[in-house]
């Protein structure tokens, strides 16, 4: 059985404003469409994923996610969904999705694919907790009433049908069709986080309601000293008689930093990722492992909140290039400098440090991750 889920994002978020359209509108540093599509692609039912994007709009699409599967969708949401329905005609179950909908839960979708189960379409649903009324002023019974969102799961015959023989107005969603087709409507519980993002506000809210982690780890490594070597810390080249040995450049600094930002996200340490062994890594430059750690945590939402970096030596002076080194790790982390701190420290000449043997690097960084909405 093969489950399609259909993310509508071809709207020109008219109601939203911005300079781009809303399904393209960053939250939290991404794309809107991102969010919806990543919880697609994490879930274990869902095979594969269409996206219906407005012509023109191709670009916008490429910058974020380049290998998706994407078609043209039309006019309106019920030419966009049908155009999506057309290009996969082997589905057997479709979620149907409004881009404009970024925080989709997993037991969402659960609850939604058990209801298909004996039904040709599942909805999910909220209670309505304002009081309404009709625009004549009359009070409606609220009790009666329920606010409809996407994802909505359906049998694709059936779904198909319904846009075929469909001779209504404009319809807002596709589960109106099915039961005007006499198809059976399951109804489970939505979701607050599903709000969809319509008006000028909304993508504030929707911000606030990501509901950041936030974590912190550290780092540490040390090199040895050595005579004919360079002398590399913090991504900066120091004049030195002596410099360190290693594999890469041997930036003790950049490698406690970069093993710090990998423990933010439990990601392994530098050797996982650079192993020692493999011969593409000798005398690389340090800060394309730090600059790795850094996508790492882009590509899961995080932001980096502060990197904190002390170096350990009698020689030489680091107070003297304190400042290119924090100018140095700030443009590697495209981070302002005043979240980058640079400290240095001798072990009073106790030590492997205080005799010189070797230079030693501790780091702690804080980062903050996307929670409960992923
Ligand atoms: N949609 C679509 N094709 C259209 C119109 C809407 O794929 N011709 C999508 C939107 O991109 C959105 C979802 O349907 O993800 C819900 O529509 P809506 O919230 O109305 O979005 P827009 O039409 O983009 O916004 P507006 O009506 O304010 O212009
Ligand atoms: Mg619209």
């Amino acid at each position: 059985m093969k489950t399609v889920a259909l993310i509508v994002a071809a709207g020109k978020g008219e109601r939203t404003g911005g300079a781009l359209p809303k399904q393209f509108a960053h939250l939290a540093g991404r794309p809107m469409l991102l969010w919806s599509h990543e919880a697609f692609a994490a879930h274990p039912a869902v095979d594969e994923i269409v996206l219906v994007i407005g012509a023109g709009q191709e670009q916008l699409l490429a910058d974020c996610l380049p290998n998706a599967r994407f078609v043209l969708g039309g006019a309106t949401r019920r030419e966009s969904v049908a155009r999506g329905l057309a290009a996969v005609p082997d589905a057997d179950r479709i979620l149907v999705h409004d881009a404009a909908r970024p925080f989709l839960a997993a037991d969402v979708i659960d609850r939604l694919l058990r209801a298909l189960e004996t039904a040709d379409c599942a909805i999910p649903i909220l209670p309505v907790t304002d009081t309404i009324i009709s625009i004549d002023g009359a009070t409606l019974p609220r009790e009666q009433l329920s606010r409809v969102q996407t994802p909505q799961a359906f049998r694709r015959a059936i779904l198909t049908r319904a846009h075929t023989q469909w001779e209504g107005g404009e319809p807002t969603d596709d589960a109106q069709m099915v039961r005007a087709l006499g198809g059976s409507v399951a109804m489970v519980q939505g979701d607050a986080m599903l709000e969809k993002v319509t008006w000028p506000g909304d993508l504030a809210s929707a911000e606030a309601r990501i509901g950041w982690e936030t974590r912190m780890a550290t780092g540490f490594d040390v090199h040895r000293l050595v005579d004919d070597a360079d002398l590399w810390l913090g991504g900066v080249k120091i004049p030195h008689h002596q410099g360190l040995s290693g594999h890469s450049d041997a930036d003790v600094a950049l490698h406690a930093l970069t093993d710090a930002l990998l423990g933010t996200i439990a990601a392994g340490d530098i050797g996982l990722h650079f192993p020692p062994s493999d011969p593409q890594w000798r005398g690389a430059e340090s800060g394309q492992f730090l600059r790795h750690a850094a996508d790492l945590i882009a590509a899961r939402g995080g932001q980096i909140i502060f990197v904190d970096l002390t170096i350990m030596c009698e020689a030489p002076k680091i107070g003297p290039h304190r400042s290119a080194i924090q100018h140095r790790v700030a443009e590697l982390l495209g981070l302002p400098i005043d979240r980058v701190s640079v400290k240095a420290t001798t072990t009073e000449r106790l030590g492997f440090t205080g005799r010189g043997e070797g230079i030693a690097a501790q780091a702690a960084a804080t980062i903050r991750l996307p929670g409960a909405a992923r």
